[in-house]
């Protein structure tokens, strides 16, 4: 007799899966997340309905056959993070919050595609393909040859890349309007969902195009989000920025063909987006100098170095209330270090003080080697002094308040010397005779072995 299959239900956010209903995922701890999904047939079929299987053939690891190369679309920012370039036969999701600038993205990609000559299909579940050709003409690349269809059937859409040739790339805009009449839930949730990317990347893999699928990452959980697509994938980017500020920035979360490290940044303009290829210049832009509470990081981005402006903002805190601590775009845990490090090892009082950081520009910042511009912010803004407008930092803060060493210092330096920077606060270099090259022209260091020689300096200036 076959057994009736249990019920699952599986987080829409993150794609965690159940037995049972909860009104808080325990994996990504969003609250009503949660959406019955059916249980694949395999799981609900005794073990005896099973046919035998059949051998496969094992290989060694030698012999391989060269790589397809990959397909470049043009755009430098994405072909970067992309790894080089789409993958035949891969699959992309790119993800990011609603009207951030994916299908705009995706289109310019698509139609550069297509005007070399690749045989590119872009599929809309959202908008009807009028809409897509004037926002074509809007970009200024209505002219591309590019094949265009407005359809949520994924059926349909097998049926018509299967007789299709020599297709080279699809685009799938957005994975969360695609519908399979043999799934009975509706779009967006989490099993119409992965039912439609399975059937699609199954088909990318056979017939060898690459196929790209948006997902909108949605806060109120209504549609299923691209985590619950994560493990299905080659390689997941996400698409992000504040919709008040212009820059976007395109993130590898996961890659199986290249590195997950390097960022695309792109500014949004009324021509569609625009590459940004010297994104310090652009993250610098509204700079003021002589305001104290600001300080330049000398970070990294990938293999990319990228100047920020680090700001802190001091404020007496009011009554009784525990002191704030708001922080964007950096780690909330490591300000609360830096801090307690400040207090404590250099003697800079900041608990009677509201602290606000914020990395300008809307960049998140992950490095530790931030540490010493967030400390020489913070300690612009208790002192009241500016620091030297010509002056980048870079180093990690331990909880001695010693500085230590980060990597890539060289490729740090030499674009602060492109941006004009005149002087350098780093690292002092451990003794056994560690190569630093010499300074690019232009640039003087000062080396520090702790966070007190900023302090005492700054004071000593003062
Ligand atoms: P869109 O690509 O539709 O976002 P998504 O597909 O991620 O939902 O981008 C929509 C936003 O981008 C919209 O707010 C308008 C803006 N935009 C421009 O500023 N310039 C342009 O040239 C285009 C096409 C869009
Ligand atoms: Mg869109």
């Amino acid at each position: 007799m076959a057994k009736r299959p249990a019920r699952q239900f599986a987080c829409r956010a993150c794609g965690a899966v159940y037995p049972k209903w909860m009104g808080q995922c325990e994996a990504c701890g969003e609250w009503n997340t949660l959406e019955e999904i059916a249980v694949e047939p395999l799981a609900a079929s005794s073990p005896r309905a099973s046919s035998k299987g059949r051998r496969v053939k094992l290989e060694g690891l030698e012999g391989m056959a060269a790589p397809p190369p990959r397909i470049r679309t043009s755009i430098e920012e994405l072909d970067r993070v992309l790894g080089g370039g789409l993958v035949p036969a891969s699959v992309v999701l790119v993800g990011g919050d609603p009207g951030i600038g994916k299908s705009t993205l995706l289109l310019q990609a698509a139609c550069k595609l297509a005007s070399k000559g690749e045989r590119v299909l872009y599929i809309s579940g959202e908008e009807a393909v009028d809409q897509i050709r004037l926002r074509a003409l809007r970009l200024g690349v209505g002219q591309a040859t590019l094949d265009l269809a407005a359809s949520i059937n994924v059926a349909d859409i097998v049926a018509t890349l299967e007789a299709e040739p020599d297709v080279r790339v699809v685009v799938i805009d957005s994975i969360q309007t695609m519908w399979l009449e043999t799934v009975e839930s509706a779009p967006g949730s989490v099993s119409q969902v992965r039912a439609c990317a399975f059937e699609l990347i199954r088909l990318a893999k056979r017939k060898g195009f690459s196929l790209i699928l948006v997902g909108h990452v949605t806060k109120e959980g209504a549609l299923a989000g691209p985590r619950v697509l994560e493990h299905m994938v080659d390689a997941v980017m996400y698409f992000e920025g504040d919709r008040g500020h212009q820059f976007r920035i395109l993130r590898a979360a996961k890659n199986r063909f290249g590195a997950t490290d390097e960022i695309g940044v792109f500014a949004m303009t009324d021509r569609g987006l625009e590459e940004v290829s010297n994104p310090s210049a652009l993250f610098l832009a509204e700079r003021r100098g002589n305001i104290a509470g600001s300080a330049v990081f000398a970070g990294l981005e990938g293999t990319r170095p990228v100047l920020l402006e680090v700001q802190a903002l001091l404020a007496p805190k009011s009554g009784d209330n525990a002191p704030r601590r708001a922080v964007v775009g950096w780690d909330s845990s490591r300000l609360s270090m830096l801090l307690a490090v400040l207090e404590t090892r250099c003697g800079v009082k900041l608990s009677g003080m509201d602290v606000y950081l914020n990395v300008a520009g809307g960049l998140k910042v992950a490095e530790p080697a931030a540490d010493l511009a967030v400390a020489a912010a913070l300690i612009s803004a208790a002192t009241g002094m500016p620091t030297s407008s010509g002056e980048v930092y870079f180093g990690e803060v331990g909880l001695s308040g010693e500085v230590r060493q980060v990597s890539q210092a060289d490729a740090r330096l030499k674009e602060a010397a492109k941006l004009g920077f005149d002087k350098a606060v780093l690292p002092r270099r451990i003794a056994r005779g560690s190569a630093r090259t010499k300074p690019p022209e232009g640039l003087t260091l000062r080396e520090i072995g702790h966070l007190s020689d900023l302090v005492t300096a700054d004071m000593e200036a003062e």
